[in-house]
């Protein structure tokens, strides 16, 4: 059984779609043993309070750092054996504290094709480059922001007529089973690290 910490900042839902297909069973051997947010206001979180999942709310108002953010983080965790992470729409970058602690075990989804367009409004800088193709990629997460490497990728075609909100709602359909279908393998101990090379074996 593999136990899954999942860390949101808002509407949550990749978190959802991960949530509903342990339930089904469409991913098994897993088990999310708590929710975290940087955000006491995600609306993620609210699903997780209706599905009795433990919450692990923090502001990082009240630190003076990022690492002590992430230190805080860590210590409410270490109450848990920890898996593996996803980073479902978390908005904040993490800090070596959680990634040395962690490592190999934090995965994220990234709404571009990385290594192009990584940070944030990645749709809006797809389009605004004039980029014919798009999509969203689960990777491992390491020190740099979107560098780790990459589990998964799916490719979506953008239209002329393409804006941010249209083209981020056909990257999320794709998100959602990405997303599902890279921590399946995990669970599942598919997926085998080889330097920045992440072997499926199927
Ligand atoms: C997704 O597009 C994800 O790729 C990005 O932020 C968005 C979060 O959506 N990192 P949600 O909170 O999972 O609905």
């Amino acid at each position: 059984m593999k136990n899954i910490v999942i860390f949101i900042s808002g509407r949550g839902s990749n978190f959802h779609a991960i949530a509903q297909n342990i339930e089904s069973g469409n991913i098994p051997n897993a088990k999310i043993v708590a929710v975290v947010s940087n955000n006491p206001n995600a609306k993620g979180l609210q699903y997780a309070k209706q599905q009795g999942y433990d919450i692990i709310s923090l502001s990082p108002t009240e630190y003076a750092s990022n690492a002590d953010f992430d230190k805080a983080i860590l210590e409410r965790l270490s109450l848990y054996e920890v898996d593996l992470i996803c980073l479902a729409g978390y908005m904040k970058i993490i800090s070596p504290v959680l990634t040395s602690k962690y490592q190999g075990k934090i995965i994220n989804i990234h709404p571009a094709l990385l290594p192009a367009f990584p940070g944030l409004h990645a749709q809006r800088q797809a389009i605004e480059y004039g980029a014919k193709v798009s999509g969203c990629t689960v990777h491992f997460v390491d020190e740099g922001v979107d560098t780790g490497p990459i589990i998964m990728q799916k490719a979506v075609d953008i239209m002329p007529d393409d804006d941010e909100e249209l083209l981020s709602e056909r990257i999320l359909i794709e998100e959602h089973k990405l997303y599902i279908e890279a921590v399946r393998l995990f669970c599942e101990d598919k997926l085998k690290l080889k330097g920045r090379n992440v072997i499926i074996e199927r």
